[in-house]
């Protein structure tokens, strides 16, 4: 049969995302895999949908924003995104040629690939990573070369680490980009400053490009930890796209409105893929996300949601470590990275059980709780074997539905 799935996507096959919540729909699991909120966003933000949309005081609907968008986003999104990226980083970008509003960070980051990189270019991933990155740089037609997040001397409570000398050996004659993303998904690393530093002397010395994904860059919950914008470092302006959206921020990620921020030369690249992928986002969820980016509103829906999830991570964090897993220290982003490899882990449940894809399954099975088997993060799925990847941007009530049946399980 001719008429099938391109060589180009064929290997990627269904992501584990839907697999995994097919079985826990189909057993009734406690949903801790996919990463999104089982609560909405903020009140103001639906109401400036429906106002958008031309919801009047009169609760009848008049003439509203419903028609395509400018190419590269609403003027009033795109001058939001673009005071907001000043605040925060003392970088005044031009509203109208540096910023392309995109339908979600994913589409920015297909657009960044297909417009930047040309076939037979190398990208260097950090695995494990956002399993879209792979898939996009493959679309491109360029080849990834892949840098390993491992748990570092002080094992894996002292967080992910990666290995400068192989950082520094990815880098070859053809690299055209490098990738990074933090807060980090799935390790809720928060690159230091030292990292950072190396990561743009290499990009510098050997004149690549780099695309950031800082779609947890608001979820960030250690004093010692806060998130830092790659672009702020030296000579790493210029040759910087940060990408970021709405929906983690905001807890609306099925809204899928993003943004790239970054020089002329590079968002012209973006543009000239994103005009031909959807040509333009949702446009009453644009008008709704000015309202959001950067204003006292916004602000403070951010500062609430960042005091849940702490609260969330500790109480997951430490209920894990009751029960035998191992954890990586969740500095940013949404999730655990457990390692479920002790004798002692569930009570011994897990003895015998050969992969983090059969932990998984036993999980929803058994206990009736989803996580993300890890090694769907990496290239070598290997390497992600011993971990299990739990979300904990859910109502508290949820996550102690989780724990509780989990110990259940495990007694
Ligand atoms: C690292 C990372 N980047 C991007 C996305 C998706 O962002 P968006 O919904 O804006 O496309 C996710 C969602 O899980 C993510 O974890």
């Amino acid at each position: 049969m001719r008429h099938s799935v391109s060589d180009r996507l064929a290997a990627f096959g269904t992501t584990v995302f839907t697999q995994v919540s097919a079985l826990t729909i189909k057993h009734n699991a406690v949903n801790l895999g996919q990463g999104f909120p089982d609560f909405d966003g903020p009140a103001f933000m639906k109401l400036a949908v429906a106002r958008a949309m031309g919801l009047n005081e009169a609760g009848r609907f008049d003439h509203g924003t419903n028609q395509y968008a400018r190419m590269a986003g609403v003027p009033a999104l795109a001058q939001a995104v673009a005071r907001d990226w000043h605040a925060r980083t003392g970088q005044a970008v031009d509203a109208d040629s540096c910023v392309t509003v995109t339908s979600g960070c994913t589409e920015a980051f297909a657009a960044a690939m297909l417009g930047l990189v040309n076939p037979g270019d190398e990208v260097v991933l950090f695995e494990p990573f956002y399993d879209s990155y792979r898939a996009c740089v493959s679309m491109a037609g360029a080849t990834p070369r892949v840098v390993a997040l491992r748990p570092g001397i002080g094992g894996l409570s002292a967080g992910f680490d990666f290995d400068p000398d192989e950082l520094a050996a990815a880098f070859t004659k053809r690299t055209r980009a490098v990738v990074l993303n933090t807060p980090h998904n799935p390790t809720g690393k928060v690159f230091t400053r030292d990292e950072l530093a190396r990561i743009a002397d290499l990009c510098v010395r050997n004149n690549v490009v780099a695309i950031t994904d800082e779609v947890y860059e608001h979820l960030v919950y250690d004093a010692d930890r806060p998130h830092l914008h790659l672009a702020n470092f030296d000579g790493m302006a210029e040759r910087t796209l940060t990408l970021s959206s709405l929906g983690k921020s905001f807890s609306c990620t099925g809204w899928k409105v993003g943004w790239a921020i970054g020089p002329e030369r590079l968002s012209a690249g973006v543009r000239a893929a994103h005009q031909f992928l959807t040509f333009a986002t949702c446009t009453p969820m644009q008008v709704a996300a000015s309202a959001a980016v950067g204003t006292p509103d916004g602000l403070s829906a951010i500062s609430e949601l960042k005091a849940l999830l702490r609260s969330n991570r500790d109480m997951l964090e430490q209920s894990l470590r009751d029960l035998g897993f191992a954890t990586a220290p969740a500095s940013g982003a949404y999730f655990l990275m457990a390692d479920w490899t002790g004798s002692e882990c569930l009570g011994g449940r897990l003895h015998g059980v050969g992969s983090d894809i059969d932990v998984c399954r036993s999980m929803i099975e058994h206990a009736g709780v989803a996580a993300i088997p890890s090694s769907a993060f990496y290239q070598r799925p290997e390497e992600g074997r011993r971990f299990v990847r739990f979300a904990f941007c859910k109502k508290p009530g949820t996550l102690d539905e989780a724990v509780s049946r989990l110990r259940a399980w495990a007694r």
